[in-house]
Formats: C-alpha cells, structure tokens, sequence
C-alpha cells in the first residue's frame, strides 16, 4: 500500500515517515521520500503565473509484504532536528487481496469528478460543484467499496494549483481508508509543444508535472502514465489516452503485455482503462466526427481487446453514463441486458463520467460497482 501526505517540511528539517502495522499490535515505521515540484517546471499560464502557489512536500512511503485482507492502521509523522516528533491522526485500510484471492471485491469506477467548497467559495473554474454529492455519497457507502479507480480529469485546477490542495482534502476520506488509484486525463495533461497526443491548453499549464509528482501510480515513469495493477480476481490495464496508444508506439506494447500476461484462470476479470473514450459513445461530438469514439481508438485497440478477451472497457471524459452490449467485430453479440453470466465473448464499454449540471448541485452519479464472483 502506498501512502501519500503533503505538509511544510523539506527533508532538511524533518525526516517523513509512516507508523504502521496490524490493527492494535507493534507499529513499525517506514522511510517516505519526499518530492515537490518548482513553478518553472510548469509548461505556461496560469500554472506558472497567478495560479501559481508553492505546494510544499509531497511525501511517499510504500508499507511493503502487507497479509491480505487484513486490517491495518498507520500514522504519518515528522521527526524534526530537535528531535521531537509532529504526528498526524491515526488512519486504517484494509489490505488488499492477493493477486488471484477468491474473496468478494466490489470496485468503483469513474472519471471527471473534480472538486467543490461546500460555502460555494470558489473563485476559479467552478466546473464541478455536483463533485461533493459524488464525494458524499462514496464516504457514505465507504463499507461497501474496496478499490476507486479515478480515470482522468481529477480536480479540474487546471493550472490553479491550490485547488489541488481542495481536491485531495475532500477525497482524503476516501483515499486515506480503501486504494484510490487515478489515470491521466487531458485536464491533467495537455498542453502544446510537451509531447501531449492532444496539443490544448487543458491542463492550465500544467502538464501533468503536478498529477505525477502528487500522486503514486506504479508506471514504469509517471511521466507517462499507464501502468497496470492486480486486485483479487482483477487486473487492470490503466492506459493514459493522453499519450499516443497506436499500433506501434511504445504505450501500444504496454497494453498488449499488460493484456497478455495474466493469468485468466486466477484472475478472470481483465478490464481496460483510459480516460478518453477509445471504444464506444454516443456523446455529440464523437458523432458529428462520425467515429462514436476518439478517433483511431478502435482502430489501433479492438484487436487486442478482442485476442486478449477483454471483459469490459472504462472511460470518463465524457460527462454521462452508457454501456453497450458485449461487442465482437463491432457487433452486439448477446442480447442480455444486465445480468450476464458463463462466458460473455465480447467487450461491455462502459463511459463512466461524473456527469454534473453546472452550477447546481444535482449531479450524481457514482460510476458502476462490479462483485467479483
Ligand atoms: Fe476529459
């Protein structure tokens, strides 16, 4: 389990660790390191100019050989040159099962949730108000959910970097208790001239360098951000459509290795991930381009979706909720509606954006819960 915290101190004057161990036994402590990133290493305006703010020191420990399904708790802490200690309260998760664990795993999927004040303070890209309800609604059911996976347009600071501060605080009782794993999204990295697929100005300048160094995912290199994880019966392949994913490329033979090198009978489920949708959609724009999806998604995809069986396809960007039927040479080929059950032969592509009405707070929609079975 990686654990991540922000706070004011250099590795200078403090030295950052996490307190951990099996719920009410020895605590142990592990090393964190510590990152921060400077306001040149931001691409352009308004990251680098009035949405700048210094972020502080963003730390990351790994609490390593973890039982599965076990409760845990931990304490993140300071020990400062004078040699007292700053402690932060005490948190607990649930470890997770181990790759191929026959147990009950319910996950959670969306994109585009963003952030909001709850006194409605906001003064910069007030894009995603509704985002609180979603966050609500999730502490609420936090019992029932054991895995979030949030694929793409995070916290919508779009170069406003404060508001990332907003962003994780109102997730924090979220992430702080179950894996809450994030793709990349154009919000996080587009921006002209910086080896983005999409050449916009989304990210506010950005250009991911704040979403990398904020958040551990386990890439090979954060700066490009696909990577794949196991949970239980699950392996997901979290690819970034913000670099290029075509035939060819280097992100290409990611995905067919992350396709190819599971082991189906330990872990039936193989989902794939992306932030844009490289499948199916019926959203306006994707059809007055008349492709129903990014364009050149299916192209390059489809074939390893359908060699590798693929049993489900995520993606946000697209601020709405639909699934398709099981699709095989671009064909439904069941007619089931809801329940499926043996073997399906097909992809189910799912967009599973937060869809939010702006500026009123009667968006909700949590994504779709699958149970392992
Ligand atoms: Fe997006």
């Amino acid at each position: 389990m990686t654990v991540t915290w922000t706070s004011g101190y250099d590795i200078k004057e403090a030295v950052p660790f996490v307190l951990w161990g099996f719920k009410g036994r020895v605590q142990k402590k592990s090393p964190a390191g510590t990152l921060t990133f400077k306001r040149n290493s931001m691409c352009g305006s308004p990251a680098r100019t009035v949405g700048w703010k210094d972020p502080g020191f963003i730390h990351t420990s790994f609490l390593k050989d973890l039982w599965p399904n076990s409760q845990y708790t931990y304490q993140m802490g300071h020990l400062l040159s004078n040699g007292t200690y700053v402690w932060s309260k005490s948190y607990s998760f649930k470890s997770s099962p181990y790759p191929g664990q026959d147990s009950l795993q319910r996950v959670i999927i969306f994109g585009d949730m963003g952030k909001a004040e709850r006194d409605g303070s906001n003064e910069y890209s007030n894009y995603q108000p509704g985002s609180l309800n979603t966050t609500d609604r999730l502490i609420e059911d936090l019992s029932n959910i054991d895995i979030v996976l949030h694929i793409g347009d995070i916290s919508y600071a779009n170069g406003y970097i404060s508001q990332w501060d907003q962003f994780t605080a109102q997730v924090e009782p979220i992430a702080s208790k179950v894996p809450y794993m994030l793709g990349s999204g154009n919000h996080e990295r587009d921006w002209p001239d910086t080896g983005s697929f999409y050449e916009n100005m989304d990210s506010g300048g950005e250009c991911a360098v704040i979403a990398e160094t904020m958040f551990y995912v386990p890439a090979e290199n954060r700066a490009k951000y696909w990577y794949s994880t196991d949970y239980g019966l699950f392996r997901f392949c979290i690819a970034d459509s913000e670099h290029d994913w075509r035939e060819g490329t280097e992100q290409y033979r990611f995905i067919e290795n992350c396709f190819a090198s599971v082991n189906r009978h330990k872990q039936p489920w193989l989902i794939f991930l992306s932030h844009r949708v490289l499948g199916y959609s019926s959203n306006e724009w994707y059809g007055l381009e008349g492709s129903f999806e990014e364009p050149m998604g299916r192209e390059s995809l489809q074939k390893l979706w359908q060699k590798y069986r693929v049993d489900m396809a995520f993606y946000g960007h697209v601020h709405n909720y639909e699934r398709t039927c099981p699709i095989y040479q671009n064909q439904c080929v069941n007619s089931e509606k809801s329940h499926y059950s043996g073997t399906v032969s097909g992809t189910i592509h799912v967009v599973a954006g937060r869809e939010d009405a702006p500026y009123t707070t009667s968006g909700v929609s949590i994504g779709i819960t699958i149970t392992g079975l």
